[in-house]
């Protein structure tokens, strides 16, 4: 039995040695190991050993299948390695292959580029950029403005309000005040953010972003605005044909008021951009402004002047975010 084994074993590793892959050797460990393998069927004769060859021979016929097994481990290890190697070179990925979509470089939404252009302009030419908060309060909003309760102007702003005291700011004019409060003139501010009113067509959503300018100083004319205007339009559309009309309007706490309306020098439509007007005296008076000083305020629709620049018909688009339309922007 024992040279049986021996002889086993040695045939075993032959073809261990001789095995090209996985398959063979799993193969060789069925024929030798497995349940009716060749090895154990003649290790099971260790037990009719008698008592005094068996510890000798059992124990040296254990050790060189446990050293045959190792072997047949270290191949199958091998081989596995092997086609990992193998597998991993196949799965290769080049990273620095192009995409199959085409590479979309991220910028800023038109909106957003408007609104930091508009920014960039007026600090420019001096203006310090404040920010307010978007609820805002029955004061600020409406009553500071010369709109007290029941004031038929506040119909046209369709707010949302909190409750009696709180709402959605629908217009940066809160800032106005808010300004005029803080600091001492001579200033020249501007705030933009978003406003909010109910209201949504081809030129309105229920949110928009104006941007809200004051002047205040010892000699500050209708003049002053009209030219600050002018200057921000010509330096906004950067050589686009642009033409731009004033028109006599009405806010409740400018005097005069105007609006001001902008359009491609091809096209028909007039889109109203800018509401604006001197400050009247009573506001000033009211937040404790010596009368020495006078100002002008503005507020500019940042969605209105967006569509001009892009040619966007309606306004809601601005708001979609299809990321086909964006892209053509
Ligand atoms: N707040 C006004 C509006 O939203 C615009 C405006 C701003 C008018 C400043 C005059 C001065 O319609």
């Amino acid at each position: 039995m024992y040279y049986t084994i021996i002889k086993l074993v040695e045939e075993a590793e032959k073809k261990i040695k001789a095995a090209k892959n996985i398959k063979k050797l799993e193969e060789i460990r069925i024929r030798y190991f497995g349940k009716k393998g060749k090895l154990t069927i003649q290790l099971k004769y260790i037990k009719q050993l008698n008592s005094y060859d068996k510890p000798v021979i059992g124990d040296a016929i254990n050790k060189t299948k446990k050293a045959l097994y190792k072997k047949l481990k270290q191949h199958n290890a091998l081989f596995n390695k092997k086609t990992i190697k193998n597998k991993i070179a196949k799965e290769k990925i080049d990273v620095t292959l192009p995409g199959r979509f085409g590479e979309h470089i991220g910028k800023l939404h038109p909106i957003t580029h408007t609104l930091y252009k508009i920014k960039k302009i007026f600090s420019n030419i001096g203006y310090t950029i404040v920010n307010g908060p978007e609820i805002e309060d029955e004061f600020h909003n409406f009553e500071a403005l010369n709109m007290p309760i029941n004031h038929p102007a506040r119909a046209m702003h369709d707010t949302f309000y909190f409750n009696d005291k709180y709402m959605l700011r629908s217009h940066t004019s809160s800032m106005l005040i808010r300004t005029i409060e803080k600091h001492n003139p001579p200033f020249k501010v501007i705030s933009a953010g978003k406003v909010y009113r109910c209201d949504s067509d081809l030129n309105h959503s229920p949110m928009f972003n104006q941007i809200e300018g004051l002047v205040v100083d010892e000699v500050v004319s209708f003049s002053d605005l009209k030219r600050t205007i002018e200057i921000l339009i010509k330096v906004f559309f950067e050589g686009q044909k642009i033409e731009v009309r004033f028109r006599p309007s009405y806010f409740p706490f400018t005097e005069p008021s105007a609006e001001i309306d902008v359009r491609i020098k091809s096209s028909n439509d007039w889109l109203e951009v800018v509401g604006c007007g001197m400050m009247k005296p009573n506001i000033l008076k009211r937040l404790k402004i010596n009368p020495k000083y006078t100002g002008f305020a503005f507020g500019i629709g940042a969605e209105r002047l967006t569509m001009i620049r892009y040619g966007i018909k309606d306004l809601r688009t601005l708001f979609n975010n299809d990321i086909r339309i964006l892209r053509q922007i």
